[in-house]
């Protein structure tokens, strides 16, 4: 079982460029089902996950060329209806292929999705909209067998919350079904404009990503084109941090100061020096980073909660406390407990997580508890005095590219020990 081997106290500083994302790339390719086509999509992550997102399209019966970080994806040819168990406990978004299968082939047969247990983690907002849309699905023994007689129907979607999933799923399946859909209370996070973007240059009709309200006129047919993937900005938010702890100065290359709208002000407030031009974001940490008011993760464009976990190992080593509510997942504080091995003063009550902040954190065995939370021991680390050996790292290697060779080019002192 392989571990990184990190020695603490190396001030980060350099540039580095911010891979494609992860949550846009794999509806991405989960879309490219409904061209019959070839789509060329670049600056795709080098991840795990996304390896998973090719298993199931290859499965499926497509062609899959990979070139550098830009996939060919020709998907003229399917052959088979059904995703099997194995491949959709692989990650989250195996369920966003169900709309795109049964736009294409009007049946389907998958299982409940994987990813990281960050809690119940249901689907019940993607089974309803598509059952509104003409699906028909018959769940037993743990198995949705989906099928509609003809093509998908337009349909007026609320949805109870800004699922970032469902949204994607709806898109995809309303792109070719028959008259209007219209989505309220959509998700408006970047990679649904990402997605939208795609869809409409393969001649899709979707317009309001982004917003709160997306309408999708169905068409006859799409057709393939090539996609450049957007920055992941959880990506550039996880460099941020591992600068702010270790009072570095960085450079991000090739990333979208707008994604982090709500995250760029915490490391102000914490008292890094931030600017930003279109493709740039430039951080320096000159001292002890400050406890930041309360942070309230909330759907885009609010505090992500995927940065949640990242900015809780930078508080650890805050002057002050700071209080964390994680709103969108009912159980995602399980790196709390690893950052307290390394000394972390965390107190977590349901939904709220009070953090005190100590001068510099301790070395010792811990372990990535899921993708984000393994990110923050790993940023934990780099400040912890001695060598701290950090485990599960499958769980890393879901969403991040080269990470530990990535921190090593700013000055971290990493090593992997197989
Ligand atoms: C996406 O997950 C991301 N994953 C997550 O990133 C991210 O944390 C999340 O959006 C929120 O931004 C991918 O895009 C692959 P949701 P998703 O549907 O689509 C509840 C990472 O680290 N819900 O917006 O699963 C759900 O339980 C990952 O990169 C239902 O109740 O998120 C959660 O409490 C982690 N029923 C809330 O909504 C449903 O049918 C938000 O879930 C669907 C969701």
């Amino acid at each position: 079982m392989s571990k990184y081997i990190i020695e603490g106290g190396h001030k980060l500083s350099g540039e580095v460029k911010v891979h494609g994302a992860k949550n846009s790339s794999l509806p991405l390719l989960a879309a490219t089902l409904l061209t019959a086509d070839i789509s060329a999509i670049e600056n795709c992550p080098q991840i795990t996950d996304l390896d998973a997102a090719k298993r199931i399209l290859q499965h499926l019966g497509c062609e899959i060329k990979q070139e550098g970080n830009t996939l060919i994806v020709d998907t003229s040819v399917i052959t088979c209806d059904d995703i099997p168990d194995e491949l959709m406990r692989e990650m989250r978004s195996s369920i966003v292929f169900l709309g795109a299968i049964v736009s294409r082939l009007h049946q389907c047969k998958i299982s409940f999705p994987g990813g990281c247990e960050l809690g119940a983690r249901p689907i019940d907002l993607h089974v309803s909209s598509l059952q509104q849309m003409g699906l028909k699905i018959e769940e037993q023994h743990g198995c949705l067998d989906c099928f509609i007689d003809g093509k998908l129907k337009g349909a007026n979607i609320a949805l109870s919350f800004p699922s970032v999933g469902a949204t994607e799923n709806i898109m995809i399946a309303a792109a070719l079904a028959d008259g209007e859909t219209t989505i309220t209370n959509a998700a408006r996070e970047p990679e649904i404009v990402d997605l939208a973007a795609y869809l409409n240059k393969c001649g899709a009709r979707i317009k309001g990503a982004g917003e709160s309200t997306i309408v999708i006129s169905g068409v006859e047919k799409l057709h393939g084109c090539t996609h450049r993937v957007i920055p992941d900005r959880i990506v550039a938010a996880t460099f941020m941090s591992a600068a702010a702890i270790t009072r570095g100065d960085i450079v991000l290359i090739d990333v979208n100061p707008r994604d982090l709208i709500s995250v760029i002000p915490i490391f102000e407030e914490m008292g890094c020096a931030v600017t930003t031009d279109s493709s740039h974001i430039y951080i320096r940490c000159d001292g002890r980073p400050k406890a930041v008011r309360t942070i309230r993760t909330m759907p885009y464009p609010g505090f992500p909660t995927d940065s949640q976990a990242l900015l809780m190992a930078v508080m650890s080593v805050a002057d002050g406390t700071s209080v964390f509510v994680e709103n969108i997942f009912e159980n995602r504080y399980k790196h709390a407990a690893e950052l307290a091995r390394l000394g972390a003063k965390i107190k977590v009550e349901g939904k709220v997580a009070i953090v005190e902040g100590i001068e510099q954190l301790l070395s010792a065995p811990v372990r990535a508890t899921d993708l984000r939370g393994g990110a923050a021991v790993i940023i934990g680390a780099l400040n912890a005095i001695g060598k701290t050996e950090v485990s599960g790292l499958a769980h890393i290697s879901r969403g991040y590219q080269n990470l530990h060779e990535t921190l090593n080019e700013l000055g971290a002192q990493i090593l992997l020990e197989d």
